[in-house]
């Protein structure tokens, strides 16, 4: 008999993750216990914008024309329960307000629900981020509730999907790291994954505290490498550098590679700058705090990075020691391109800050707008890349989409009062910005 999966909690990573493995061919039920997440769910609508997701969505939420029908969606624990063999646990570990530390909150609520109906034989997997400890405190607390007792086991299972890519880092994903207490849970993930298995993702068996480290180590050494990079882009700003040449040449080494190596204003999102806090925190706990000072570094370059470009522009527009009186264009508010999440978003924060300090301030984002003005919406917004910077005294480009790679510097030429554009990203063509007669600057270049 094939295995039946719950997936619990339906957020970017829950959704990805249920429509995933209805299309590795098994039947999945996923819970939530927000019901506008359900009905939109249930009506083959995704809350966020992922691309191919919808469409994986569609081909397989019963009751949509057309689809396998293998994918349903319900409140009810005690359904979970008793349908599946395998639970997916996926819901979200924000920060704690005004902590450093992961709110386990909602993960702890999660194992409890679920635990009290298990009732038969089942595989718990956790794949949200969690502090390392939390796995064999969450088997204990598992025991202790379920009715089965012993028959349930738990195993952690941490996922590494990329917002932009959720779809296909899902069902093929780098690896599949399973920390595991025994055989069994071993060989039940086996079966989850034998597909991408089968089409080479390696499959890596640890025990809890090493899967759990796994995914924050790793998060810590993208953050690391970004910070890296945006600390030799300010070596490079004092020194006359240029740190995309600099990123080119040292990506060549093969040690090294060219991946995440792109100076800018830095990381943001909703996992990378809470990740790291919340590994500094744990670390604490442990008593190896000493081990992760560097990441408090990395937080303050990478937080320094947003202060820098606030500064870059007001230089810029002339403004003595605010932005009064000048009209500011921002593209791109998402924390990266291809997703319409702003959490924690680079370019959001730099608009933000500087409407705080009197500029006019309008954004424009291809997918990241609704999101943008629930959470400033005081900043002005406009419906395209040329209406916001029509007037502007200065061209902010603060999220590396396409389509503002792809702008004519010709056509928003006519529509700015100042041929001035900061590249927040270092992504646009200098070259050709220059070519139409704008003033094109960038951090950790050099000024032509
Ligand atoms: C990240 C991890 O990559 C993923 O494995 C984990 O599961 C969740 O967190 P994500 O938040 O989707 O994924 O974003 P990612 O692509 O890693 O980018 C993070 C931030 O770093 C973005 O704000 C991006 O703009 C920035 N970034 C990335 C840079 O500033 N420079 C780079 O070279 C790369």
């Amino acid at each position: 008999m094939a295995l039946k999966i719950t997936v619990i909690g339906t957020g970017y990573l829950g959704a990805t993750h249920a429509a995933a493995m209805a299309e590795l061919g098994f039947e999945v039920l996923g819970l939530d216990v927000v019901p506008e997440k359900i009905e939109m769910l249930s009506a083959g609508r995704v809350p966020m914008y992922e691309p191919g997701l919808e469409e994986l969505l569609r081909k397989h939420v019963a009751g949509i024309g057309g689809s396998t029908g293998r994918l349903r969606f319900t409140m009810d624990w005690a359904e979970i329960a008793e349908f599946g063999d395998v639970h997916f646990i996926c819901v979200n570990t924000p920060q704690k307000h005004g902590e450093y530390a992961c709110d386990m909150s909602y993960v702890d609520s999660a194992v409890d629900s679920l635990a009290r109906h298990l009732a038969r034989p089942a595989l718990v997997v956790g794949k949200s981020t969690v502090p390392v400890g939390s796995a064999e405190r969450l088997a204990a607390r598992i025991t202790e509730l379920a009715p089965a007792g012993r028959e349930v086991e738990l195993a952690w299972n941490p996922e590494f999907l990329r917002e932009g890519f959720a779809v296909q880092d899902t069902l093929r994903p780098d690896r599949i790291v399973a920390g595991v207490r025994g055989e069994h849970a071993e060989r039940i993930l086996r079966e989850v994954y034998a597909k991408p298995i089968g089409h080479g993702s390696p499959f890596v068996v640890t025990d809890f505290p090493t899967a759990e480290l796994v995914k924050t180590s790793a998060n810590s050494f993208l953050a690391t490498k970004i910070s890296f990079i945006n600390a030799m882009a300010e070596v490079c700003e004092a020194a006359g550098g240029d740190v995309v040449k600099l990123a080119e040449a040292l990506g060549y080494d093969e040690r090294i590679g060219r991946k995440f190596l792109r100076a800018g204003i830095g990381f943001g999102g909703g996992c990378l700058p809470k990740d790291i806090r919340a590994f500094m925190a744990r670390a604490g706990e442990l008593g190896a705090d000493q081990a992760l000072t560097f990441l408090r570094e990395v937080d303050s370059i990478n937080m320094r990075r947003r202060r820098d470009m606030v500064e870059l522009a007001r230089e810029a527009v002339g403004g003595d020691s605010s932005f009064l009186g000048k009209r500011v264009a921002v593209l791109g508010a998402t924390f990266k391109p291809d997703s319409d999440d702003v959490r924690d978003s680079p370019a959001l924060n730099v608009a933000g800050q500087i409407h705080l300090q009197g500029g006019q301030v309008t954004v424009y984002d291809p997918k990241g707008m609704e999101n943008a003005k629930r959470v400033f919406p005081t900043l002005g917004y406009a419906d395209s890349a040329v209406e916001a910077v029509r007037g502007a005294d200065a061209v902010l480009h603060l999220t590396e989409w396409r389509e503002f790679r792809e702008l004519d510097p010709e056509v928003l030429g006519e529509a700015v009062t100042r041929r001035l554009i900061l590249d927040g990203r270092n992504a646009l063509d200098p070259a050709r910005w220059r070519a139409s007669g704008w003033t094109y600057r960038a951090m950790g270049r050099p000024r032509a």
